[in-house]
């Protein structure tokens, strides 16, 4: 005689319920309920198909397929009590059903498992995610874009060890990341793809040797194909790895650029601005106005990787098909995305709040000797002098600039002839940041020109 305490579900072998502790680390209906609406329209997918395909009655069917519509709205408004003794979201859902249309609930199962129900669910969940996130990076590159255009010929300094390396533009500086973001887009296109083959009618692992028909459900739920191997289907979770790894990159790209906006608002840079609405204040200093959701964001990569790491650590020794280790999958995945979808609304609110702080980055980008690249490649094009030469000549002139207290500009042509006597008065024309910049017009440079094809090649890309 089986004991009342046993599960509803699948209690049928069972002489007793499970141990609390057994419940506590058994559920997962504490964080899988965030895909309820999936596991309702892959049900209500599987319910057509099996009215379809003359598996069960169509009248069962509609009764299914409408009660499971009262359930949905009764989670929407907040009217549903969660069961951890029903374990998870799909047994919750199963077990309301049943209160609500009574017998043919139980046949909503017929011919799949919790093993393809559940991938199917986290799928249909992830492949939303993606979509947000194309949204949101196509937002933030068109955030980069307006201020890359803004400034497309403001000049400041381009660094390499962060040290001043050569003068560059605005627009460059922003395009570089647009660059990043674009490439972060096209993974999330990429993965979307890949993913998008339906798990469902997999069954618990082997199929099932009911008439269904795969291509339905897998049409009705927006995927591109049944997945061809039902113990790949059941067991592959690389739609999960592949989304935080381009979460991860992604968020790398955000660090980088949090980090770069948290140097240039210093007060010892200056070069930006972030608006009130994306800073806050100290409780005890009254001058500060501090970076912080660009610190978090620099930060937020810390927790996405970790996710990334994790499913890799759960995943990499399962043997196929299903293991129950695989439900460790989902809160990871939870996370990241809320983190990531944070970080990408944050970063864009900032870009399009920011002001580049112009005066700044124009006496910047003249000074630490940013154009002695410039000096050097004047004697190689004019006076014909070897590359090697000519950098050691700009050498001693630098040294010169930096005994005399000035920059390379300030140096009298007597003082530049000490180096090279063949040096004219036309070499100060390539000293100007100005002038270097514009000077930069191979495929990809930093001269405006360049910038501006480059944007309106993305805006085209976009559009
Ligand atoms: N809650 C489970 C998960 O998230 C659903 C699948 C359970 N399947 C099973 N055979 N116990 O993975």
């Amino acid at each position: 005689m089986t004991d009342k305490s046993a599960n509803a579900m699948w209690g049928g072998r069972f002489a007793a319920g499970p141990d609390a502790i057994m419940e506590a680390i058994n559920a997962s209906i504490g964080f899988d309920q965030r895909m309820a609406s999936q596991d309702i329209a892959g049900s209500r997918a599987h319910a057509a198909m099996l009215g379809a395909t003359g598996i069960v009655d169509t009248k069962d069917v509609d009764a299914i397929r409408e009660g499971l519509l009262t359930v949905l709205s009764e989670i929407e408004a907040g009217d549903f009590a969660f069961s951890t003794a029903l374990e998870d979201i799909h047994m919750n859902v199963e077990a309301r059903l049943k209160e609500v249309i009574g017998e043919p609930a139980g046949r909503l199962h017929t011919g799949r498992s919790r093993n393809d129900q559940v991938a199917t669910d986290f799928k249909l969940w992830v492949r939303d995610q993606l979509d947000a996130a194309d949204g949101a990076l196509v937002s933030l590159i068109g955030a980069l874009l307006e201020q890359a255009e803004a400034g497309a010929a403001w000049v400041m300094p381009g660094f390499t060890h962060l040290q001043t390396a050569q003068p560059v533009t605005w627009g460059h500086h922003m395009m570089a990341y647009v660059e990043m973001f674009g490439r972060d887009l096209s993974r999330v296109r990429d993965a979307r793809t890949r993913m998008n083959e339906s798990p469902l009618g997999a069954a618990a692992l082997a199929g099932t040797s009911f008439p269904i028909d795969r291509h339905m459900t897998a049409e009705a739920l927006g995927f591109d194909r049944p997945a061809a191997n039902s113990l790949d289907a059941v067991s592959d979770r690389d739609f999960a790895l592949e989304f935080l790894n381009v979460a991860s990159i992604c968020a790398m790209h955000l660090s980088r650029f949090a980090e770069e906006l948290v140097i240039w608002s210093s007060a010892q840079f200056r070069f930006v601005t972030l608006s009130d609405r994306f800073s806050t204040g100290s409780s005890i200093m009254p001058q500060k106005k501090n970076p912080d959701a660009a610190e978090l964001i620099r930060a937020k990569v810390g927790r996405i990787f970790g996710a990334n790491t994790a499913l890799m650590m759960v995943m990499k020794g399962l043997p196929l098909a299903y293991s129950k280790d695989m439900q460790e999958d989902k809160e990871q995945v939870f996370d990241a995305a809320d983190n990531w979808m944070l970080a990408l609304a944050a970063m864009d609110g900032m870009v399009r709040d920011m002001t580049a702080n112009r005066a700044h980055l124009a006496a910047a980008a003249g000074s630490g000797f940013s154009t002695a690249t410039d000096l050097a490649d004047w004697l190689v094009r004019v006076l014909g002098l070897p590359f090697r030469d000519a950098h050691h000549i700009t050498g001693s002139l630098v040294a010169l600039a930096e005994q005399q207290g000035c920059d390379l500009p300030d140096l009298t042509l007597d003082q530049m002839k000490s180096a090279h006597d063949g040096i004219t008065d036309s070499v100060f024309d390539v000293l100007g940041v100005e002038n270097s910049v514009a000077s930069r017009t191979s495929y990809g440079g930093t001269a405006p020109d360049q910038v501006r094809t480059q944007i309106a090649r993305w805006k085209d890309l976009l559009s």
